[in-house]
């Protein structure tokens, strides 16, 4: 290369601002070192937005089966907002609570959000323990991330009498919540993948409380038969999972992922 074009173009790397965030389509920052290749079938439902109204999704999904919705809501600017460097300036000193991802998340552990991403934000091995898991999502602090919450496009297809509330989280590959269920609600992705599983209210899978999600997908799942299959599929950015009141679901974050979650209640 011309020497001169060298120089420029080293004056040009060099000049970039600390900050600096690619256009989007990249990963925000959050890398995918690690990420699990395995994305499994898709057996979920697929709507695009176009293709379904809020009564729609009344009468055919929302107290009858999951469902992914694609295009719901442009979260481009919360994106944005959400890469690494940004959240790292405007809230790593800020206090995060993490707890334990067991079915029945027992420990709490308050850090610092810079603490959090340098050295608990890693890949999961796959002899963990649920319990023994720092997850950081839910606890979330909307006094002090006000700025940032107050810029997500919720799904704006409601329930009847049910108003939303919102959980954020940020976690590894390999990390995830073991089966449990609770209410309804919608999940969506920032950055990354996640992979859910889904059983019906009425057909609760087996699996151990204090187990990760990545030990029942390489250890039980291949042995289950057809008929004890879950619902399955990976959402990425753009997509927006929707599960029913008491329905079981397991997560497993493919990649170092960012979500928010719309528990209704
Ligand atoms: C949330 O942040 C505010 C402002 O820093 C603080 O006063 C409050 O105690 C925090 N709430 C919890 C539950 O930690
Ligand atoms: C799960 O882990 C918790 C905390 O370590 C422990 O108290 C509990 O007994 C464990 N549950 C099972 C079923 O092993």
């Amino acid at each position: 290369m011309d020497q001169l074009v060298r120089a420029l173009l080293l004056l040009f790397l060099v000049q970039l601002p600390a900050s600096f965030d690619a256009p989007s389509g990249d990963g925000g920052g959050w890398g995918l070192g690690s990420s699990i290749e395995d994305e499994g079938e898709c057996n979920i439902e697929i709507r695009d937005v176009n293709s379904i109204t809020h009564t729609q999704f009344i009468k055919e999904y929302a107290y009858a089966k999951p469902v992914i919705l694609r295009g719901l809501t442009d979260n481009t600017n919360f994106r944005f907002l959400c890469s690494k460097s940004n959240l790292l300036r405007e809230y790593g000193g800020k206090t995060v609570r993490l707890s334990t991802a067991n079915t029945h998340s027992y420990r709490k552990v308050d850090v610092q959000f810079e603490e959090f991403l340098k050295f608990l934000l890693t890949p999961q091995p796959e002899d963990t323990l649920g319990s023994d898991t720092l997850y950081f999502f839910g606890d979330n602090n909307f006094t002090e991330w006000h700025s940032l919450f107050e810029e997500y496009k919720a799904p704006p297809f409601s329930l009847p009498l049910m108003l939303p509330a919102y959980s954020f989280g940020i976690a590894g590959p390999g990390t995830g919540v073991p089966f449990h269920w609770h209410g309804p609600g919608y999940s969506e992705v920032i950055y990354g993948r996640k992979r859910w599983f889904l059983y019906p209210p009425d057909d609760a899978p087996e699996f151990h409380p204090n187990h990760t999600t990545l030990s029942w997908v390489s250890l039980s799942y291949p042995n289950l038969e057809l008929h004890q299959r879950p619902l399955e599929c990976t959402i990425r950015p753009g997509e927006v999972l929707y599960f029913p009141d008491r329905w079981w679901h397991a997560t497993l974050n493919l990649d170092t992922s960012v979500f928010i979650s719309t528990f209704l209640g």
